[in-house]
């Protein structure tokens, strides 16, 4: 599972523990995923390139690492993906947002798709696809197999919560990328939601049902 980096850090445990909670309000469920995208993030882009640049401290002046460029774009998933797009901007106020349209079919779980626009050179960038929820599997790898489409190689994944399913899914279908799970459960049930999961993730951050 070279590809793939589990999180293991007390604040996002607790924070993902805070949202399984069924009486979490939408309020404090929008803060925390904000929050854990943010924590995420930070391990995420643990290789973004950097470059020296001279800087004139109050003391003398220096050469002085700051990420290169400005090449980066976070890609939602819609709608819950949303949810993470501050978090990650909290962090590279610089990144370009595309956005990729996809719903699950209630019946099949098939993903839909129903919008797609990505930031130009999608190529030349580090793009971070989010979603807080991997599931089956297909909306990730569909949104995945969608931005290689449009030209993009340099490719990331990051959801909160994983089941074992979509995990082996997104991984058989694009072992090139690399996948950020905050917390892998246990399985998916017979409505292929994840156990014991969150929930429907776009609904607890948006108020709907
Ligand atoms: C949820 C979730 C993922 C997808 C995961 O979105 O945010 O996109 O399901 O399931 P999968 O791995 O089985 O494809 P949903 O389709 O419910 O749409 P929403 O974000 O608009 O609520
Ligand atoms: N989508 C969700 O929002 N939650 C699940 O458990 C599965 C798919």
């Amino acid at each position: 599972m070279s590809n793939v980096t589990i999180m293991n850090h007390p604040l996002i445990k607790h924070k993902i523990s805070m949202l399984r909670n069924e009486n979490t309000g939408t309020n404090e469920f929008r803060t925390l995923v904000e929050e854990i995208a943010m924590l995420m993030g930070y391990e995420a882009l643990r290789d973004l390139p950097t470059e020296d640049v001279e800087i004139k401290t109050p003391i003398e002046t220096c050469k002085s690492p700051m990420i290169a460029g400005k090449k980066m774009a976070v890609v939602p998933i819609l709608r819950a993906g949303l949810g993470m797009v501050s978090g990650i901007l909290a962090l590279v106020p610089s990144a370009k947002v595309g956005h990729i349209g996809l719903y699950r079919d209630p019946e099949t779980h098939e993903p839909h798709e129903y919008y797609c626009k990505l930031p130009d050179p999608i190529e030349q960038r580090t793009i971070l696809v989010v979603d807080p929820m991997l599931a089956t599997g297909g909306s990730g790898s569909e949104a995945v197999s969608f931005i290689k489409q449009h030209g993009g190689k340099n490719i990331k994944f990051m959801c909160i919560i994983a089941a074992p399913e979509g995990l082996e899914r997104l991984q058989k279908d694009h072992p090139d990328i690399q996948i950020y799970v905050g917390q892998l459960d246990r399985c998916l049930n017979e409505n292929a939601y994840i156990c014991p999961g969150l929930g429907d993730a776009g609904d607890r951050i948006f108020g709907t049902k």
